[in-house]
């Protein structure tokens, strides 16, 4: 039995999606539970030679033997679920996607709230996926649950009681985190975050899971930061800086130009420690060290590379046990074996 979850270190769009789909098709968990804050999260997956784009779907999604749960935390827009339904419909999802009957709704008035906001859209720079307004009618307890709406009744379930029965019959379970730790309501750059925390702790209770049941956190780090919207970014660069180094980036939600900077060991320092993190994920390494693209083999990564990685564990005191060199699965070192 294990019962891991994974978490974005930086302010978002570290690979997570890379790292999850590698992990849920190598260790087949039975369960595959989506954590985090919603339809704004832009999660990018390569499997096969195609491409997907997903916002709500867990990224596990090419495990098909996997259930695949979103739990009570998080926001569903049933525009965007029923799209990624039909969108992945040779994986046959549609037979084994739940929600928690108590998932908080997006609705067009909640888009539309966001979108004409001059604080959230313009200053924060928000998705305008209607994610903030509809977290604050949760808590302003005015909120719609997935169970009051009839056309989600095929789709509706305890997710608590299901993961728990699951750890209890020794099966495994794998909760995914959106979003990352810069992104905290609590922990990141306030007011430039989004609506909720997005550490280990909270994704644990979005899907009904205590915390003396999780094994391992797993913390995903890009081997450089991006960062969509406003706020603070002690490491960013110029652009220039970032298209002569190759690595300039767009998103997968908005299609904005992402901001770049260098590797920040002190934000890393502190993700890992709120976050308790036992593995790192380390992500687009070789969009750093062109050279390593496509490495399967540590040993054969140059002498900087390992340099790189061997700072990380030193400082954070944490395991690289993922080093990811490439978009699609393949493009993976799995260092778990030796080093757990
Ligand atoms: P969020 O939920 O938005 O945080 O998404 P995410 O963490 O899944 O990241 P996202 O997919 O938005 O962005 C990461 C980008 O990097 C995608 O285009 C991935 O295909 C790509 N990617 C992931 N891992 C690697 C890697 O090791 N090398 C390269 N070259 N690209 C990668
Ligand atoms: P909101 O979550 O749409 O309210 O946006 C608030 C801030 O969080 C903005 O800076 C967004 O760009 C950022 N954000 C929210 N979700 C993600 C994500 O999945 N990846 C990267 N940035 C995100
Ligand atoms: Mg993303």
């Amino acid at each position: 039995m294990t019962c891991n979850i994974l978490v974005g270190g930086a302010w978002g769009d570290e690979g997570k999606g890379k790292c999850i789909t590698y992990l849920c098709d190598n260790d087949k968990p039975n369960i595959i539970a989506r954590a985090g804050v919603g339809p704004n999260a832009g999660h990018s997956v390569e499997f096969n030679g195609e491409k997907y784009g997903l916002r709500l779907t867990p990224s596990g999604f090419v495990n098909r033997e996997a259930k695949l749960l979103i739990g009570a935390g998080v926001l569903v827009d049933p525009e965007v679920f029923f799209h990624e339904l039909d969108y992945l419909d040779k994986y046959d999802i549609k037979s084994r996607s739940f929600m928690d009957y108590r998932c908080s709704m997006i609705n067009s008035e909640h888009k539309d709230r966001d979108r004409g906001s001059e604080h959230l859209f313009k200053k924060i720079g928000s998705t305008g996926t209607g994610c903030g307004p509809a977290n604050s009618d949760r808590v302003l307890r005015t909120a719609k649950m997935a169970k009051d709406l009839s056309e989600l009744e095929n789709y509706i379930s305890d997710v608590p009681l299901e993961i728990n029965e699951a750890i209890d019959n020794g099966e495994d379970v794998f909760i995914e985190g959106s979003q990352g730790f810069g992104l905290s309501l609590y922990y990141g750059t306030y007011p430039y975050v989004t609506s909720k925390d997005t550490t280990a702790s909270t994704f644990a209770a979005d899907v009904g899971v205590g915390p003396t049941k999780i094994d391992d956190v797993i913390i995903v780090f890009k081997s450089y930061i991006t960062r969509v919207g406003e706020g603070p970014f002690p490491s960013e660069m110029p652009q220039e800086q970032a298209e002569d180094m190759g690595i300039e980036e767009y998103g997968t939600v908005t299609g904005r130009r992402r901001r770049i900077g260098s590797f920040d060991m002190d934000l890393a320092k502190e993700a890992c420690m709120i976050n308790g993190a036992t593995q790192i994920a380390l992500t687009c390494v070789d969009r750093l060290y062109p050279s390593c693209e496509r490495t399967q083999d540590y040993s054969a990564l140059f002498g900087e590379t390992k340099d790189f990685i061997n700072e990380i564990e030193e400082e954070t005191g944490i395991p690289v046990t993922i080093i990811s060199t490439g978009p699609d699965l393949k493009a993976t070192i799995d260092l778990r074996k030796e080093l757990l």
